[in-house]
């Protein structure tokens, strides 16, 4: 009898720290994704600069935030490794926001420490409100790590990982000076736990969560945010190489879509997936898998992606 009430005692712990954790994230939900939604403030005040600076803005998730952020005021400069497409992406701006001012940078991040200091010339006039560490290099589809050429294994390094922590070097030192900006870094899903076949680039997208989250919590109260996006699939090159990633849908919104409702989220989520639907995927493989069962699923995913994409060569 005894035996029977401790176990009922602790059934109904379990269940109303399930309600309430569930209830709080779906609160936390409506909050990121409806209310952010609603308060358009002023980015350039808010933040205290005039600038933002996007990596890889040549494609997808950051050629948007580009666009967007033009369209919300900012100044943009303009960070890729390709003169044509940067030019582009300059003149659609141009284009679609001419109130705002935009500069190019061709650099290519692959090549590491050596490029700094070309980017921190054309820092130096601008007071830089909010920095968009975003560009990023995945393989050409699932692979085994024997089959990732060592050219494209320092790529993720230096573009996904050496990339966020230099440019960060660059404009925080002027941010806290200031007491106002904003660091918005691109993670992942990938980084919620191992995925085999794309090994190297979850465990790059974990460096960039752990960093982002350490410096969240280490500018607590200074006036600088730092918020880490962690998406699903969004279909951009990166996703190409599957029909089932690459066709846009509710799970797997297009680029436009994606940051239409990960920007609003800025000043109002730490650390968020950006889109309600990787949200709620998020939320459901969390709470029905462990962390052993998601690399699991992720394991059969992906035999099945590297199939398909070595099929189609
Ligand atoms: N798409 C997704 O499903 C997804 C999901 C989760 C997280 N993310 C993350 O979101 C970020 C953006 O991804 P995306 O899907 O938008 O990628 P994308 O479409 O492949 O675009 C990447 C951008 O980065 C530029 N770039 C690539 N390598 C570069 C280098 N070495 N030097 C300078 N620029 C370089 C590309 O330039 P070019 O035009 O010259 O190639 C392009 O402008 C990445 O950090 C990615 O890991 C994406």
């Amino acid at each position: 009898m005894e035996a029977q009430y401790i176990l009922a005692v602790l059934g109904l712990v379990w269940v109303t720290r399930w309600v309430v954790k569930v209830a709080l994230d779906v609160v936390a939900a409506l909050r990121k994704f409806l209310w952010a939604r609603l308060t358009k403030d002023n980015l350039a005040v808010k933040y205290g600069g005039k600038w933002a600076v996007v990596t890889g803005c040549t494609h997808g998730i950051g050629k948007e935030y580009a666009r967007q952020l033009a369209k919300r005021g900012m100044n943009i400069l303009l960070i890729a490794r390709n003169y044509d497409k940067l030019d582009d992406i300059q003149n659609l701006i141009k284009k679609e926001s001419p109130e705002v001012e935009t500069e190019t940078v061709q650099v290519d991040f692959s090549f590491g420490r050596m490029i700094y200091p070309e980017i921190a010339r054309y820092l130096a006039d601008k007071d830089v409100g909010i920095l968009v560490n975003n560009v990023g290099v995945i393989t050409s589809h699932p692979m085994h790590f024997v089959e990732v050429g060592e050219d494209e294994a320092w790529n993720h390094i230096n573009v996904n990982m050496a990339s966020m922590v230099a440019m960060t070097q660059l404009v925080l030192p002027g941010m806290v000076a200031r007491g106002r900006g904003a660091i918005i870094n691109l993670a992942s899903v990938a980084s919620s736990q191992p995925v085999p076949y794309l090994g190297l680039y979850s465990a790059t997208k974990v460096f960039v969560d752990f960093f982002s989250e350490s410096l969240r919590w280490e500018l607590r109260g200074s006036g600088v945010t730092v918020q880490t996006i962690r998406p699903g699939y969004v279909t951009t090159n990166m996703t190409q190489y599957s029909k089932f990633v690459s066709e846009p849908s509710t799970f797997v919104p297009n680029p436009e879509r994606f940051v239409a409702s990960a920007l609003p989220t800025l000043g109002h989520a730490g650390r968020t997936t950006g889109y309600w639907a990787h949200g709620l995927q998020m939320f459901v493989t969390d709470e029905m898998f462990s962390r052993e069962g998601r690399m699991f699923l992720f394991d059969v995913w992906n035999k099945l992606l590297r199939k398909e994409a070595i099929k189609e060569d």
